[in-house]
């Protein structure tokens, strides 16, 4: 078989502001959710670990850069953080611009594609505090810092990404308590995610109005739904595990619309989601160019309790599969195979739109383990994991996927939230006292790869 990847596929990594930039309280940055939370709660936070620091990029970029450029990157995909260009919301704060700016730029003499993304989970918290995406204020606040955005950058940037996991929020901080407000309320998740969306819509209309050179798109954790078996229960699970958590924001990216089932789900729960017709004409207007799609497991689900489940498990209810190879440190499941399905899925029912990978890696604790003589970590695991998907996501490509990049999560370790330093994704180790950076056995593969365009034999 022919290992080699498209001319100009784009090879890179993904990280976002909040979680590698550090500075969190400087240089004018206003405060975001996160900070808020840590500082109320810092024992929510493993290791008591904040996002002050983080990894230190705001003070290190230009060496990342020319490390980056070492392992072989031709793209990169950061986020700007909201709270630190717009600190009260319509003050653009110039020393924001000048370091983003500048990143931009010596990303570029580097050869390598920024590829900005506007809102990785980092709500400001002066909008937060009143109501965050449940507000629709919240929505024409966004409009304006995109078009600042768009306005301030757009001679650097040619591609653009108006938010990165967007369902994450609704279902951590919706109907869980991984992200503020920590709360389980259906009526609530559909709200914010409804104005989520329309958010994306406005920005991307700012694009459009403002003529801006390039594309702009999304980026979707399109988690697979896979049924316990073959019975109708399981695979009706299966089919709305996929409409809430996958095709709640696809559909409406791609088509301009809800898929039918939504309406379904929505008057059964009693829900009034307060869109107006002329919003969901902006939506229909206003499709990507497009798709960034972040993978890391799937979903397996069962047949809910349809008439005792509490929530949405009348709809579906997890499942475990005997047979998954679980990730230790994370506990997420390893299955390569769904980058395959994702590849599918999009070729055959979402018109074959351009796509690429936009996430993709494993966390590992205790790296250190891993450390040879010469203070390298030996992270086979890493090289296996990332082989085995791209091995998987070529036969897509073989078969008329549509994809142009792979970017692996991520470039350098970097802070999670509430996980912190805990499981390591980065190519590049970080000495938390120290700040240094060091390759790890990985990056070396990854140059390789990128370098060469082609998988190893
Ligand atoms: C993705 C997010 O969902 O997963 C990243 O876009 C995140 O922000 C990554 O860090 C890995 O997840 P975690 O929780 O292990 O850091």
């Amino acid at each position: 078989m022919n290992n080699r990847f498209p001319d100009h596929f784009l090879w890179g990594a993904a990280a976002s502001g909040p979680q590698l930039e550090g500075a969190g309280s400087k240089y004018g940055k206003g405060k975001t959710v996160w900070d808020y939370w840590f500082e109320t709660e810092p024992e929510k936070f493993y290791q008591q670990i904040g996002p002050e620091t983080t990894s230190s990029f705001y003070s290190r970029y230009k060496e990342d850069i020319l490390l980056m450029k070492d392992i072989g990157f031709n793209s990169f995909r950061t986020s700007i953080s909201w709270a630190r260009l717009l600190p009260d919301g319509t003050t653009i704060n110039q020393e924001a611009v000048t370091f983003y700016r500048d990143v931009f730029s010596r990303l570029r003499e580097n050869g390598i594609k920024p590829i900005v993304n506007l809102y990785h989970f980092d709500m400001p918290y002066r909008l937060h505090k009143k109501g965050g995406w449940e507000n629709r204020e919240t929505v024409e606040e966004f409009y304006r810092y995109a078009k600042a955005a768009f306005q301030t950058f757009g001679d650097l940037v040619n591609t653009w990404v108006t938010f990165n996991e967007p369902i994450v929020p609704v279902e951590m901080g919706y109907l869980n308590d991984k992200h503020l407000p920590a709360v389980y309320d259906l009526e609530r998740a559909a709200r914010a995610a409804y104005f989520t969306l329309l958010a994306h819509g406005k920005a991307v209309s700012a694009f459009r109005e403002l003529a801006n050179n390039g594309e702009i798109g999304i980026i979707l954790n399109l988690t697979p739904s896979y049924p316990k078996s073959d019975l109708a229960e399981d695979r009706e699970a299966a089919k709305w595990a996929d409409i809430l958590f996958n095709r709640s924001f696809l559909d409406p990216v791609v088509f301009g619309k809800y898929p039918v089932e939504m309406t379904e789900f929505l008057a059964k729960e009693t829900i009034d989601v307060p869109y107006t017709d002329k919003e969901l004409v902006l939506l229909m207007n206003n499709t990507v160019d497009f798709l960034g799609v972040n993978y890391y497991q799937p979903r397996r689900v069962q047949a809910g309790d349809k008439e005792t489940g509490a929530g949405l498990d009348k709809y579906f209810k997890p499942y475990h599969w005997p047979k998954a190879k679980i990730n230790p440190h994370r506990g997420w499941e390893i299955y390569e195979k769904g980058l395959y399905d994702i590849a599918l899925n999009i070729r055959d029912n979402y018109r074959n739109i351009p796509w690429y990978v936009a996430e993709n890696g494993i966390g590992v604790e205790g790296e250190e383990a891993f450390l040879d003589e010469h203070g390298e970590v030996q992270d086979d695991y890493r090289i296996h994991f990332m082989a085995d998907h791209l091995r998987w996501l070529q036969k897509g490509m073989a078969e008329g996927a549509n994809c142009f990049g792979y970017h692996v999560w991520t470039f350098l370790d970097n802070w999670s939230w509430l996980n912190e330093y805990k499981n390591r994704y980065g190519l590049l180790r970080l000495d938390l006292a120290t700040q240094t950076r060091t390759k790890k056995k990985s990056a070396q593969w990854f140059k390789q790869v990128a370098e060469t365009n082609q998988l190893p034999a």
